[in-house]
């Protein structure tokens, strides 16, 4: 029995996981999967209530979890999804921008970025001197590796070809080695090796898009992910996950978008899509294109939210989803 760790967060998490938790109960009935789900505080409103963003009972019940499902937390996003990442070893950061029926996304866009999700620039290790602040950037063989499989291995299994390394080798010693690691491992993984330096990379993403998949490092799949989210109608709908070796967490792009919180006109599509990604993720493939599909007859429908051109409330696109699961 899959269990699940919950957690709404700040801004419009609770709202979009109040809408979605249904769905999921659904899905689940349907295709028979017993699923164990408890709801977990984290975020600002924790911080101001219990002094920690993270707190100890909320650590433990997503270590415990076989996967989590996150909205978002606010201002103290940082130390909440920093320090989970950091103990679950979650080195995979998965960002499908893949274009549903929405009129303000191209239609078609389909590209998977794999980033690198522990080392690079965001290691958070610098000093300042004076005028002059340092940030150190790290790779390390090992990291390198292990991210560059995964993408290989996921291109695989989705049945996704064009998959291109993307890095700065001409100028970054870390490049240097991620190129050099990257390419000894295509072959074995079978694929041809492809590569592309991250600056040509955002231009062909805008223009012509040769890849279907990208494996980069930490900060160039960041920026890159963001470009793509231009694409697919923006961040409401744009799913992501953090993954490790056993251990996951979901979450929509976005963050809790405090303009619209309270409103109830928050895209739950995001939260919807990686919800679809936790399932696939936990071995219920079947459960996950389900709902994936039925998110997209939603969007065919109209059945949307104001952001992506419809007039429904968050609950409203939610009911409308679980009815299209239920229907077939
Ligand atoms: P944001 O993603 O919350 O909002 C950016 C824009 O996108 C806003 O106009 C917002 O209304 C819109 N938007 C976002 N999600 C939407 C949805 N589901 N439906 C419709 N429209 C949506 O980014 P922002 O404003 O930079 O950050 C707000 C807070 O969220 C900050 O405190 C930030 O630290 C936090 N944050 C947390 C993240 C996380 O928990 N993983 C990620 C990004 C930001």
């Amino acid at each position: 029995m899959p269990r699940i760790a919950l957690i709404p967060g700040d801004g419009v998490g609770p709202e979009i996981m109040d809408a979605v938790i249904p769905v999921l109960e659904a899905l689940a009935d349907k295709h028979g999967i017993t699923l164990q789900m408890e709801v977990y505080e984290a975020g600002d409103e924790t911080k101001k209530r219990r002094g920690v963003a993270l707190p100890e009972d909320t650590f433990e019940g997503v270590r415990k979890a076989d996967a989590t499902l996150m909205v978002a937390v606010g201002e103290t996003a940082k130390e909440v999804i920093l320090p989970i990442r950091q103990e679950l070893d979650l080195y995979v950061n998965l960002r499908p921008a893949k274009s549903y029926p929405v009129p303000n996304a191209v239609q078609g866009f389909d590209v998977t970025i794999v980033r690198e999700n522990t080392e690079g620039l965001y290691v958070r290790a610098g000093w300042t001197n004076g005028d002059t602040a340092i940030d150190l950037r790290v790779a390390t063989r090992r990291g390198s590796e292990r991210i560059c499989r995964y993408g290989y291995r996921y291109a695989k299994e989705e049945g996704k070809e064009r998959v291109y390394v993307v890095h700065k080798a001409n100028v970054l010693l870390g490049c240097k080695l991620f190129r050099e690691v990257c390419s000894s491992i295509a072959e074995e993984e079978g694929f041809e090796y492809r590569e592309m330096y991250v600056d040509a990379a955002a231009m062909r993403l805008a223009m012509d898009r040769p890849f279907d998949v990208i494996i980069t490092t930490n900060m160039f799949g960041d920026i890159l992910a963001d470009l793509a989210a231009a694409y697919i109608g923006g961040l409401g709908m744009y799913p992501s996950g953090n993954i490790g070796d056993d251990k996951a967490v979901f979450e929509p792009v976005h963050g809790t978008a405090p303009d619209i919180a309270g409103k109830g006109i928050a895209n739950p599509m995001a939260t919807l899509l990686s919800a679809a990604m936790m399932f696939k993720w936990l071995g219920y493939r079947e459960a996950g294109e389900d709902l994936e599909r039925a998110v997209w007859r939603a969007c065919e429908l109209g059945y949307t939210t104001p952001d992506v051109g419809g007039k429904m409330r968050t609950w409203e696109v939610c009911a409308s989803v679980r009815d299209l699961i239920l229907a077939r």
